[in-house]
This record gives structure tokens, sequence and C-alpha cells, in this order.
């Protein structure tokens, strides 16, 4: 499957990847932005169906805002990102929504040799690897955590899968009560099962649909679709 990527990568023009990990999705995305279904965990894209799933089943709190949305919910963006690409989106949301801003923290950070997938020594390429990818994070629950209703959950795309260390906050932390919206931003690869899969690993949450931006994506294209959730 990781050829799959690989192969959308090169045909993109945008990326390679090293030798190693076998999983991830092969959906590959020229557009600037998709909508999935995670509910129906299809791929599907549709950027009108607000349809939801439940999943019953950092320290870096940047904003001294309040995270009141126009409705009076209170929200949060909370994100992962190693390059900035997500992190420039997780802001275009908190401009638009006037939500709070926390940024997912590993408590080892990533070093740009971590990063480099076209060496299979490197940390990521091990990650990948490794049967459990939970990673350390140096605060994993945001602070008044309980308040928030509305919780966008941001991560760059890591082999056609959310990074895992988004993955790791969203295992961390109880969703109940709470509407949650992912999204990421990759070079070339669609949403395909990344959104989804959080849902499912989550505890708790009503997840909505998960967003895919390509990496410099306009703030124009972010605010149009937080405008389109009716929040
Ligand atoms: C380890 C790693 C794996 C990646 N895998 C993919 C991928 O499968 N598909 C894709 O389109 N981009 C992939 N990318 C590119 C990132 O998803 C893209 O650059 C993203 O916008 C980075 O977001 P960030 O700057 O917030 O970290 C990968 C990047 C890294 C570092």
């Amino acid at each position: 499957m990781k050829k799959l990527i690989l192969t959308s990568f090169i045909l993109a023009g945008a990326l390679s990847l090293c030798a190693c990990g076998n999983t991830g999705t092969s959906s590959a995305e020229s557009g600037s932005s998709e909508a999935v279904n995670s509910s129906e965990n299809s791929g599907n894209e549709s950027s009108a169906d607000n349809s939801e799933v439940s999943s019953d089943s950092s320290e870096d709190v940047s904003s001294e805002s309040t995270g009141n949305s126009t409705d009076g919910k209170k929200v949060l963006v909370a994100y992962y990102s190693a390059t900035g690409s997500t992190k420039a989106v997780a802001e275009y949301i908190v401009n638009a929504t006037g939500g709070d801003i926390f940024e997912i923290t590993p408590a080892v950070p990533y070093t740009l040799e971590d990063l480099n997938y076209n060496n299979s020594d490197s940390r990521v390429c091990k990650e990948h690897d490794s049967a459990d990818k939970t990673v350390e994070l140096s605060n994993a629950t945001p602070d008044n955590w309980s308040d928030y209703d509305t919780v966008f959950v941001g991560y760059p795309i890591w082999w056609g899968e959310a990074s895992w260390v988004t993955a790791s906050f969203v295992k961390a932390n109880d969703f109940d009560g709470k509407t949650v919206i992912p999204f990421c931003t990759s070079a070339s690869s669609g949403l395909g099962n990344s959104a989804s899969d959080l849902a499912k690993s989550a505890n708790g949450g009503t997840w909505q649909y998960g967003m895919r931006f390509s990496s410099s994506v306009a703030e124009s294209d972010v605010t149009d679709w937080v405008n389109s959730l009716g929040l």
C-alpha cells in the first residue's frame, strides 16, 4: 500500500518516501481541499452533507481568548504541525471561529532529520513500522478541556494516515459530549480514512467530516469551509 502512496507522491512531483512501513491509503488528491463523511468511512466526498458520526464507544495554549464562537459555544482548535502548514490552517480556523488554539506538542520534538522519510533509519520511518505509534505528549490535555463544545482536530497526513502525534492526542482525551471536526494538510494525498480512523480510536464525541487541505491552501478556502459548517 505504501508503494501506492509513493507513486502518488512521485506523480504529484511533491515528495518521495522512504522504504519503510506498510500502512496507509493510496488516494491522492491534487485539489485544494476535500471533505469526507467519516460516518460512512467510505472516502465518499461531499462538501454539502453535514451528517455526523458518533464514536461513543503543548502546553502551548497560546491563545488567551475565550473560545467563544458566534452562538456562544466554546471552540478549540487543537493541531499538530511538523513544518507549519497545518498550523497555518489552524490559525485560519481560529480567525474564522474566534476559538482558542492548542498546539499538540510531542515531548520530544521532531527534528528535520527525524522527519526524513527518505531515510529508513529516521524516527518517522521507525515509528511508522512500529506496532504502537503512540507518542508521548508534553501536555496531552488542554486547559479547561471540559468547557469546549466544539473541537477542531488538525494533523498532517503521514503515509496516508493522520500523524500519530495527533492520534496520540485523540486517544489521550475524553471527547464525550463534544462535536469534533477533523482537518488536515497534505502534499497530495486525500483525506482517505485518516479522519474516520481517528473517530474510531476516540473516547466518545460526535465526529463530523474531515477536511483535507493542500499544504499551501489560501485562508479564504479555509474560511469558506468553516462557514459551511453552520457552527
Ligand atoms: C513523514 C511524512 C510523511 C508524509 N506522508 C504524506 C503522504 O502520505 N501523503 C501526502 O500527500 N503528503 C505526505 N507528507 C507531506 C505532509 O503531509 C504535508 O507536507 C503537510 O502539509 C505537512 O503539514 P505540517 O507542515 O503541518 O507538518 C508527509 C510528510 C512527512 C514528514
